[in-house]
């Protein structure tokens, strides 16, 4: 495979930027043109942001299987796709060929038609990190049902929410998965999900620990036992092949749920092709892949990086995807040293707080291991600190491997801002330049972009984009109206992104965070009113209020303010039991990590928490609190002050 499209010099990058900001059309068609067809498209893009209706390839047939799969297995068939390696470092790796995947995802496609799924059906899919996952995943794109994929870190509750929303009839499990020196046992959870559910008809299980599983006759079914009798099909009707389902350029592809300001999680829906299209070129723009490189991208697969850097894009372009199952710390923090050696891994895509956390384990982990095949580093998830850009650098890097920050979102599908390896100049903490088709502008709180350079010499404002590029957002499923209240309608003509950012003379962008009730918690996304929520549903809680503070390794932290009716045992046990409600409810990556019980919280007359003051105080200033003259009662400020954890 060879990329026309791959962009190789800073002048080749801004030719293409020109072309596809003044032809988009053309830009585009001339990209797309190196994909697997079914039907080519009648018009290249259609849109308006006040709906909002987007339409990349409007017209065009396609599996994405296809591309990912069945059009590199004439020349790479025989080349691994995946290269999984266990949680256990003793176990086997597997690795799975292009042959080998496109196997596997027939018969899984024939599983899932076995079991009565068809186009457009949702398929929840909550598994660890196995090459089934992929299977799963591709299975459903093969017959075009539109899969979810739930985090293994969600608890029952958020699952049923979520399997309410998206109206799923079908899951995919498996009994359990291993994540370092823990078994969790997600079949169990699945169960918990289904109690009181409507929609689910099957539950299809995959066994990864053998851990006991309850199996409720007429409703849950072995993979193993599927994929045998979906072998034995292929055998007598003589399938090799199932067919790849032909899809509208626009039909959903998948809905990926994540967090907003508001206490619901949103399904963010991506479309086809844009999104395969997004996917592949960013993937061979960004990380400037070369067809025999290895790519390790140590995202989960239950959130956006992992489905577009983990298997989407990579497969599209006949890449070799490196696939974890455990975490970076177990059984050593040298583990991904470890992977990186042992597959000559070329390409490294990881998150600022994994980097944070290793190297507070200082340099003895990465001794002894060979990383010479090192020759791209990328970041991704939240804003990378200077120390951990340069740690990441000169230690990992070895200062030979250019590393790009990449910025974007679940809702942007594929990396939007972020410097080219090697191409265009990195520069530490800032995402740098915005891709081909995307133009990013800041404006102020009126929507009025911003012209004026503040003290720095920066233009600084709310991040906004223009126009659509191809893996925008299509809509968030069952509600298209909450689509343009949360992206859409804040500023005419915009999508808002939530994120704050700096401008410099050069166009480069430095990500400052978000600016909106959205935390970011180890790269991990989660609204401050979803935790509020969580935490009132606990007995005994009058109200309280959400916050994020600076922490060293998480970024950023969960500081809860709680306003507590009667305390059951002493104060230490009601955090605790809050903080056992907040992992039932939302699960564990949303636990506050300081909970601050108080007497009232600081409110405006028209009774608004006043969550400026909140912070101010969580972050560890006292002094300058800014203006507190509107406030309902001033005294609460001081009392919360003098508790502050
Ligand atoms: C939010 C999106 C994109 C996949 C992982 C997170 C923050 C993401 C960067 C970066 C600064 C970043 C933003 C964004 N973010 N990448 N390189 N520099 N901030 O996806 O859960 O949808 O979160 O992550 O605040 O809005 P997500």
């Amino acid at each position: 495979m060879s990329y026309p499209y791959q962009i190789r010099s800073m002048e080749e990058y801004e030719k293409a930027y020109k072309d596809s900001i003044s032809h988009p059309d053309k830009f585009w068609s001339s990209v797309a043109e190196h994909f697997r067809w079914k039907k080519k498209w009648n018009r290249v893009l259609e849109w308006n942001f006040k709906e909002p209706r987007v339409r990349w390839f409007d017209g065009a047939k396609l599996n994405i299987t296809e591309n990912c799969i069945d059009r590199h297995l004439e020349k790479l068939g025989d080349k691994p796709a995946i290269i999984w390696e266990p949680n256990n470092p003793e176990e086997r790796v597997r690795v799975v060929t292009y042959n080998r995947l496109h196997k596997r995802v027939c018969q899984f496609a024939q599983v899932l038609k076995n079991n009565g799924v068809k186009k457009g059906d949702r398929v929840c899919i909550y598994m660890g990190m196995v090459p089934e996952l992929a299977y799963a995943i591709l299975g459903c794109a093969r017959i075009g049902a539109i899969h979810s994929v739930i985090f293994g870190g969600f608890s029952a509750q958020s699952i049923a929410d979520r399997l309410y929303d998206a109206e799923a009839e079908y899951i995919v499990t498996s009994d359990g998965a291993y994540r370092g020196g823990k078994d969790i046992p997600l079949k169990s959870v699945i169960d918990d999900a289904l109690i009181g559910n409507r929609t689910v008809k099957k539950v299809i299980v995959y066994t990864r620990t053998r851990t006991p599983v309850s199996m409720l006759k007429g409703r849950d079914v072995w993979w193993e036992d599927e994929m045998e009798y979906a072998e034995t099909q292929v055998e007598k009707e003589g399938i090799v092949s199932f067919p790849a389902e032909e899809m509208d350029a626009e039909d959903p592809l998948f809905i990926l749920y994540t967090s907003g300001s508001t206490g619901k999680p949103k399904g963010v829906v991506h479309s086809s092709a844009g999104y395969m299209v997004w996917t592949t070129y960013s993937f061979v723009n960004v990380f400037q892949y070369n067809p025999g490189d290895i790519h390790f991208c140590t995202a989960d697969i239950g959130w956006i990086t992992g489905h577009s850097y983990i298997i989407y894009g990579p497969l599209s372009a006949g890449a070799t995807s490196v696939m974890f199952e455990g975490i970076p710390t177990w059984p050593d923090a040298g583990r991904f040293w470890d992977i990186v050696d042992k597959h000559k891994v070329n390409i490294l895509y990881t998150a600022p707080t994994a980097i944070r956390s290793l190297m507070g384990f200082g340099l003895g982990p990465l001794k002894g291991k060979d990383l010479s095949s090192l020759k791209i580093l990328g970041t991704v998830g939240e804003p990378i600190n200077e120390e951990a850009w340069h740690w990441y650098d000169e230690n990992v890097g070895k200062k030979k491997c250019p590393v790009v920050d990449t910025w974007w979102q679940t809702e942007t599908g594929g990396i939007l801002i972020s410097n080219l390896a090697g191409v265009t100049p990195a520069r530490p903490s800032w995402a740098t330049l915005p891709m081909p088709g995307v133009q990013p502008v800041l404006v102020d709180e009126n929507g009025k972009e911003v012209t004026q350079k503040d003290e720095h010499g920066l233009l600084n404002g709310n991040l906004c984009i223009k126009a659509p590029w191809p893996s925008i957002i299509r809509t968030t499923y069952g509600d298209h109206d909450r689509c343009r209240q949360n992206y859409f309608a804040a500023y005419p003509n915009l999508y808002f992104t939530g994120d704050g950012a700096w401008k410099d003379d050069k166009g480069n962008f430095r990500i400052t965070g978000r600016v909106d009730d959205v935390l970011n918690v180890s790269g991990h996304r989660i609204g401050t009113a979803e935790v509020e929520n969580a935490i009132n549903m606990h007995t005994g809680v009058v109200e309280s209020a959400v916050v994020g503070y600076p922490h060293d390794v998480k970024g950023q932290g969960i500081y809860a303010y709680v306003v507590y009716g009667h305390i059951h045992g002493d104060e230490e046990m009601t955090r605790r039991d809050i903080l056992q409600t907040v992992t039932r409810v939302i699960g564990a990556i949303a636990k506050p990590d300081k909970i601050q019980f108080v007497k009232g919280l600081p409110k405006t007359r028209s009774g608004k928490i006043m969550r400026r003051i909140l912070r101010k105080i969580a972050e560890g200033e006292t002094s300058n609190l800014g203006d507190t003259t509107a406030l309902l009662d001033p005294g609460v400020v001081e009392e919360i002050k003098q508790g502050k954890l």
